[in-house]
């Protein structure tokens, strides 16, 4: 078997899962990693505690080699939230962002904006269907504007951000802060090209909360100032009876020592998507994407996401004249999904096997199409 076939028989989640935009079930290696690393630390041995230490590198590591870029610029963090409030929190100037963001985004950059008394400012944006496109981007640039921060895919479209036309429209002087939560370990792009990345490992990863992870360029490391650093992220031993300044490196942006037993999570969790292939996998979740657009489509359901595959990844938002009845038929059949508003979004993976496509196909059959649209 190929490294990508053997990937896809790791996936043994319940048939009917299609949430993996909101929470992906632990994969096998990682909940193997959960149990040889708690006995690890439960011997109290220091050669066994340093092997479980080690998955910090390594996580850092592996992160670093998906998106492009040196280890030495990447930090993990509880949350990929936490990431983005070391970058707000020590900036200057106007940040572009559309209202529609997460908000990890939006919120975070309005509490930043808040405590910087008058440093630092929103400057909302509302792109047609949220989509942060290069136009919209640059509709809103001035001199006043120091970054452009976006959800590289948007967590209530699935649309797929254009990162190197994003860089491209606000310049090499500004920052580009981006979101890949929804994207990283299925998206295979030109990272490198943001200052700011930041994703975790509780989606499309497989695993688990406590696992956020943070690039900070040399661009961002200037013009970020560590405002949240803690004794973690001085570079060096303990800082006892002393005040020393943030480390020069990423790691200034770090708090304290991260949660090893989750850090581990994390780079399992990296490392199985790197030896699968991001590119074989965005394969298969695109053809995941199609089936279900075509089901979709037969049923008469109008559907919110892009169907350009350059500019999708794993998120199909259906947007039917009645909601409820959708969903309550997805519910009763057994297909998890996430109903939010008006819409419904259904997120496959790599290894979303056809038995759980027929059953969204068949719970939507079952409900009849009328219930949906109104036509
Ligand atoms: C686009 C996006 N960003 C951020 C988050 C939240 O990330 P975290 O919980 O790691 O802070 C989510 C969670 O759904 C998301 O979809």
């Amino acid at each position: 078997m190929s490294a990508f076939e053997d990937f896809l028989a790791t996936f043994d989640v319940e048939p009917g899962y299609l949430n993996w935009a909101a929470n992906g079930p632990l994969s096998p290696s990682v909940r193997a990693e959960v149990f040889a690393d708690a006995d690890l630390l439960g011997s109290g041995r220091p050669s066994s505690l340093a092997l479980v230490a080690d998955r910090i590198a390594q996580a850092k590591e592996t992160a670093a080699e998906l998106l492009g870029v040196p280890a030495t610029e990447l930090t993990v963090q509880p949350s990929a939230t936490y990431g983005l409030m070391h970058a707000f929190f020590g900036l200057g100037g106007e940040v572009i962002a559309s209202r529609a963001e997460f908000p990890s985004i939006t919120l975070t950059l309005e509490r930043a904006a808040h405590a910087s008394h008058g440093e630092l400012a929103a400057r909302w944006i509302d792109p047609h269907g949220g989509h942060v496109t290069p136009d919209a981007v640059a509709d809103a640039l001035d001199d006043e504007v120091t970054a452009l921060a976006v959800s590289h895919v948007d967590f209530r479209t699935g649309f797929r951000a254009d990162l190197a036309a994003l860089r491209e429209a606000i310049g090499p002087d500004r920052l580009l802060i981006v979101d890949a939560v929804q994207s990283l370990g299925i998206v295979e792009d030109d990272y490198s090209v943001a200052d700011v990345v930041v994703g975790h490992g509780y989606k499309w990863l497989r695993a688990g909360r406590g696992t956020g992870f943070a690039r900070f360029s040399a661009a961002a490391r200037e013009r970020i100032a560590p405002v949240l650093s803690g004794f973690g992220g001085v570079g060096g031993p303990l800082p006892v009876d002393e005040l020393p300044a943030p480390a020069s490196d990423a790691s200034a942006y770090t708090v304290n020592g991260p949660d090893q037993l989750a850090v581990a999570r994390l780079a399992v969790g990296l490392g199985d998507v790197r030896d699968a292939g991001v590119a074989r996998i965005e394969q298969a979740v695109a053809e995941h994407v199609d089936a279900i657009l075509e089901i979709a489509d037969r049923h008469g359901i109008p559907v919110r996401s892009p169907r350009e595959r350059a500019r999708r990844a794993g998120i199909v938002t259906l947007a039917p004249e009645h909601p409820a009845p959708l969903s309550a038929a997805l519910v009763n059949a057994g297909v998890v999904a996430t109903t939010r508003g008006d819409a419904v979004r259904v997120a496959p993976h790599a290894g979303t096997t056809a038995d759980t496509l027929r059953m969204l196909d068949d719970a939507i059959a079952s409900a009849g199409n009328e219930k949906f649209t109104s036509a």
